[in-house]
């Protein structure tokens, strides 16, 4: 009866609410296809019961585990290392757990990443992103460490946009400038990249951010963190402009790709993974 291998890899996510978060469906099918024994448990986690979590997958040697909201700052506290992008950025969403040593990442701005460079690359580009939250702070990080020479942060409140700017004047080789955003933004000449990084259109297929959507040229590559619904009407607009853009589905597929690296060290099929989210959120709006 031995080698029959009835004990399954475990990996997972501590977050609350935790019901409508796809990535548990995602990275199993990732999984299945690749024909992994591996286990994504998506775990119902009040900020009360980090702790306990944390001790918990230790415990039953998890190899790793996502944390959302509203734990990504919260269990700094309990790791034993932490990589340089998830030290600048502050915030952690993906920890990998090695001989008992709990090792954060953040895999938001890498995920970012990994999905703009399918159409350009940051190295030397201008970039504008709206909004000045987890994501925005995340996705500036990585663009900085991957070469972007000008990054602007537009934000209604201008003093989380200045933080942003000063942490990448400070800690990389990108400039970074921030903007108040009142009324219609208008894209300076130049800029290469602009991207949404606010919560407008998440669940709204009617509602975007205040662009002056003329100040852009069909150069610009835009693109959009939300996921749902995929293609949103700010991704429509600057579509029939003819840019380039780029949906919040590869980001989170990409999360999910560059977790289970840092887990398993196995790269998982990203277009399988995709293909699942696709079939939760519909396709009607594609
Ligand atoms: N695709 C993915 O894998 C992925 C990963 C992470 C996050 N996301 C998405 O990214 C979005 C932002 O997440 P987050 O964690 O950064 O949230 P957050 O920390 O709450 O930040 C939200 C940002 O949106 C701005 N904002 C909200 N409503 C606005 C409005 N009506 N007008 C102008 N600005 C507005 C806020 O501006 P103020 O500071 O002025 O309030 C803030 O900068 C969420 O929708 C989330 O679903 C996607």
């Amino acid at each position: 009866m031995s080698g029959q291998g009835f004990r399954s890899i475990l990996t997972g996510s501590f977050s609350t609410p935790c019901a409508d978060n796809p990535t548990v469906a995602m990275v199993e099918a990732g999984y299945h296809h690749a024909g992994l024994d591996a286990r994504y448990i998506n775990c119902d986690v009040k900020a009360s019961g980090l702790a306990d979590a944390v001790k918990g997958a230790k415990a039953m040697e998890w190899v790793g585990f996502n944390c959302s909201l509203p734990h990504k700052v919260a269990v700094l506290d309990h790791l034993d290392d932490i990589a340089e992008s998830a030290r600048l950025i502050g915030a952690v969403n993906c920890v990998a757990i090695r001989e008992g040593k709990l090792i954060g990442h953040n895999t938001d701005g890498k995920g970012f990443l990994a999905s703009l460079k399918t159409v350009t690359s940051p190295a030397g580009k201008r970039v504008v992103i709206l909004g000045a939250g987890g994501a925005a702070r995340a996705i500036a990080v990585e663009l900085a460490l991957a070469g972007a020479a000008h990054i602007t942060i537009v934000n209604r409140d201008a003093s989380k946009a200045e933080t942003i700017a000063a942490l990448i004047n400070d800690k990389t080789e990108a400039t970074g400038e921030a903007q108040a955003w009142s009324g219609k933004f208008s894209l300076p000449t130049g800029t290469d990249i602009l991207i949404n990084a606010t919560s407008i259109g998440l669940g709204d297929p009617n509602a975007a951010p205040p662009v002056e959507m003329g100040s852009l040229t069909k150069e610009t590559v835009v693109a959009d963190v939300i996921p749902n619904p995929p293609q949103t009407r700010f991704l429509k607009d600057a579509k029939a402009l003819g840019c380039t853009t780029l949906d919040g589905l590869g980001m989170l597929v990409n999360q999910g790709v560059i977790g289970v690296e840092i887990w398993l060290g196995r790269t998982l099929d990203s277009a399988v993974m995709a293909q699942t989210l696709e079939n939760i959120f519909g396709t009607e709006n594609k």
